[in-house]
């Protein structure tokens, strides 16, 4: 069987990585790609939001099903588009992507459902905003709506720091922003949630820690995720309970009701306060950096769960997983998450991995015979072991071989959870 994965990150590297092991997958065509999916796929240049040019490609080269890695073609609607052309493309429809790609349509599914979330107003001109923030209490959360890759979002501790988020936003610094969220803050420790829905039922698809601040020690800017850990430590079955009846459970109730099927994965960040958990934020696809963690994990094979969806027969199989742990750094750029260089040529050839380690690429391309750079995140490096102290040694080690002058890391991937 041909299958098509769509995306250039880590988390499509590590897709193709788990089609590539399973033997009833012939080949892998990745768009665009990377230098890693290079390796294993066959990377096909086509801009992912030029829906047509992908279909005609699909068509012509009898690939019938396809992945969507990243949320912008999900939310502009690709898999309604695919469908249509007898395409089979797993990821949820244009409505149910409103779960990520409106924040607005999710807090008010969270209201109507009396899902657990964070208070919040909506505003739609600076100057409501900025009267709001007057009377509030610090620190608040302000974010953009709409999609933002992960950088809309603001914890501001005092009036001048809201102000100053107020006025990015509406300045267009994440694209026209007709509205933005004041958000009470919530303090607590966050999760990655992940299931696997084929529109009739789901499965349970792990749970992740990501690092989503620049710098040791969770300090500086937010960016994409700099690294993460699975399991979370916070897991528990009394958790995953409370997570399933009171968030996910009406959310899939709530799509229902407006006749709509969950179809894809669906993670779910959370906050888990004094062992409560609150929707942050839904995003309608697999985590990057977290996909890296879960699936060197999975037992079952992977073509057979994704062929099961789309058949909507996922009832049929039990996905299992190996009880080990394992953790991604991640390597950026110099400057990521703000201005970095690209194009510089990284040396990889003289590493050497065994069957528990993992090198995924993510902004790389391949130029002749040489890989560049070519985005903020560059590399992960993922390690399972029994033991996540074990296997961030091991990830560092690999790192520092590496030895990318251009590059940074962080050191403290998991740091709550390993004991120094
Ligand atoms: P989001 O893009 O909504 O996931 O937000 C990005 C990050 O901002 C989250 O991963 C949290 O670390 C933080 N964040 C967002 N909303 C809140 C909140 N209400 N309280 C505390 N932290 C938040
Ligand atoms: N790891 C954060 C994200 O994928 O949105």
């Amino acid at each position: 069987m041909k299958i098509g994965v769509i995306g250039s990150g880590g988390r499509e590297h590590a897709l193709c990585l788990s089609l590539k092991i399973s033997k009833k997958i012939k080949q892998i065509y990745c768009f665009p790609g990377n230098a890693g999916t290079n390796l294993i796929a066959t990377n096909i240049n086509i801009d992912i939001n030029d829906f047509k040019r992908l279909k005609d490609f699909l068509k012509k080269n009898n690939i019938n099903s396809v992945i969507i890695g990243p949320e912008e073609p999900l939310v502009n609607g690709i898999v309604d588009y695919l469908e249509q052309f007898n395409i089979k493309a797993f990821g949820p429809n244009k409505i149910a992507s409103q779960l990520e790609g409106s924040k607005i349509f999710t807090k008010n599914l969270c209201e109507k459902y009396k899902i657990p979330t964070a208070k919040f107003g909506v505003f739609s001109t600076a100057k409501t905003a900025f009267s709001f923030l007057q009377k509030c209490n610090f620190p608040i959360v302000i974010k953009a709506d709409g999609l933002a890759a992960g950088k809309g979002v603001y914890i501001s501790e005092n009036i001048n720091e809201a102000s100053k988020a107020v006025d990015e936003i509406f300045n267009g610094k994440f694209g026209k922003a007709e509205n933005l969220l004041i958000e009470e803050f919530l303090n607590g420790e966050e999760m990655s949630f992940f299931i696997i829905s084929d529109g009739k039922s789901y499965q349970t698809f792990g749970t992740a820690q990501d690092h989503k601040r620049v710098f040791e020690g969770d300090k500086g800017k937010n960016t994409g995720g700099m690294g993460a850990y699975s399991p979370s430590r916070l897991e528990t079955k009394e958790l995953n309970q409370k997570i399933i009846s009171r968030i996910i459970k009406p959310t899939l109730k709530g799509l229902k009701e407006i006749n709509c099927e969950y179809k894809g994965f669906l993670y779910a960040g959370l906050m888990v306060v004094k062992g409560e958990p609150f929707l942050i934020e839904y995003n309608v696809r697999m985590g990057d950096p977290e996909c890296q963690t879960l699936l060197p994990k999975l037992k079952t094979d992977f073509s057979t769960i994704i062929d099961k969806c789309m058949e909507q027969k996922l009832h049929e199989i039990e996905i299992e997983w190996l009880e080990d742990k394992t953790i991604c750094i991640v390597l950026c750029s110099k400057g990521y998450p703000d201005t970095y260089e690209k194009n510089v040529e990284l040396n990889l050839e003289k590493l050497r991995f065994n069957n528990n380690q993992f090198i995924f690429h993510a902004g790389t391309k391949i130029v002749g015979n040489k890989i560049l750079s070519n985005g903020g995140r560059v590399l992960n490096i993922v390690t399972r072991s029994n033991d996540l102290k074990e296997a961030r040694e091991i990830s560092l080690k690999l790192l520092d071989e590496i030895n990318w002058d251009n590059g940074f890391y962080r050191r403290d991937i998991g740091y709550k959870v390993i004991k120094k």
